[in-house]
């Protein structure tokens, strides 16, 4: 099988390192730099694995990044043919004004099975384990929480949404809150928001709302070993949005995506805590040494765990 156990303890390496880069330029203002930090560690570190990686969700196009493009081919291209998506800094303002919620993430997939998203908004909407049909991006807001709360045996009120604060979101968040919903407002990074479904121990119910297509990808590849629900679809509400998508092979600009549409077959997700957050401690270093925090799921094992991990910088 492709993605074998030894992948697991390397991509750990991977974002652990990518985020000790970036810690680096915690609180110093410059998302770009943090960014690069953790882009020049992440691609030099997955150089070193025995692999043909592909990566499918990266930087951007060649010619916007020289590093980590859509389409390079990363490892010592020995191993076996890999799908890869990074986002080396989630949440680069976070970075950048030391605040809690940044992480390196990655996932991997056998070639061909991770969707290679556009790099437009995705609307998006994820939530535990339910019943097939029961939570739609179709169904009214007011449908998709009254059948949870059904579902989940909880009151509307008692029922937790998390969204990014965006001025994009204010009939959504009125709506929610004329329903009585809890809100969770998160300013930034909403692959962890949408990870916050995936265990009770976070009290997210539903996570909602228009992000990055990208993070919506990386975001189901770890639901998925989760078992949770995610659909999510591409928003091109431009001409430059609509021919890319075109050119990527892209038919239906309207198409909903159900999760094993973006990720299919074995995968494995990673991420490092680069600050702290409910779900992840940041990077801390001591002296020679940096501890870090990595979530990690292998499909295939039905394998998640957070690894806390002290290495030699
Ligand atoms: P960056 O780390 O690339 O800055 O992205 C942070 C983020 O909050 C993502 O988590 C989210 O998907 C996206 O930006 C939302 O975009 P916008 O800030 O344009 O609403």
């Amino acid at each position: 099988m492709p993605l074998n156990n030894k992948f697991l303890d390397q991509f750990i390496k991977v974002t652990s390192k990518a985020a000790l880069a970036s810690s680096y330029l915690l609180g110093k203002k410059d998302k770009n730099a943090a960014d690069k930090a953790a882009v020049d560690s992440m691609r030099s570190e997955l150089n070193k694995i025995d692999m043909k990686g592909k990566v499918v969700i990266g930087e951007g196009t060649l010619d916007k990044a020289p590093m980590l493009y859509t389409g390079e081919i990363l490892g010592t291209k020995k191993g076996p043919n890999l799908d890869i998506a990074v986002d080396p800094v989630e949440g680069t303002n976070f970075v950048a004004n030391n605040l809690p919620g940044a992480i390196s993430v990655m996932a991997i997939a056998e070639e061909g099975n991770l969707f290679n998203a556009p790099e437009t908004y995705m609307n998006k909407i994820a939530t535990g384990k339910i019943e097939k049909g029961l939570i739609d991006l179709d169904y009214s807001l007011e449908k998709n929480i009254k059948n949870l709360s059904d579902f989940k045996n909880k009151k509307i009120s008692s029922i937790t949404a998390c969204i990014l604060d965006r001025p994009r979101h204010k009939k959504i968040i009125d709506e929610l809150k004329d329903l009585n919903v809890n809100i969770k407002l998160i300013t930034d990074g909403d692959v962890l928001g949408a990870l916050y479904v995936s265990e009770p121990k976070y009290n997210i119910d539903i996570f909602l709302g228009i992000g990055g297509g990208p993070e919506g990808v990386l975001a189901a590849s770890a639901l998925d070993t989760y078992d949770c629900h995610f659909q999510g679809r591409f928003i091109f509400d431009n001409k430059k949005d609509i021919n890319e998508a075109k050119q990527m092979g892209i038919s239906d600009l309207n198409k909903k995506y159900e999760l094993n549409e973006l990720i299919r077959g074995d995968s494995i997700f990673c991420a490092s805590g680069i600050t702290d957050s409910e779900v992840l401690s940041g990077i801390e270093i001591n002296n020679e040494n940096y501890t870090s925090e990595t979530l990690i799921t292998h499909k295939n094992s039905n394998y998640k765990k957070i690894i806390k991990k002290t290495s030699p910088i």
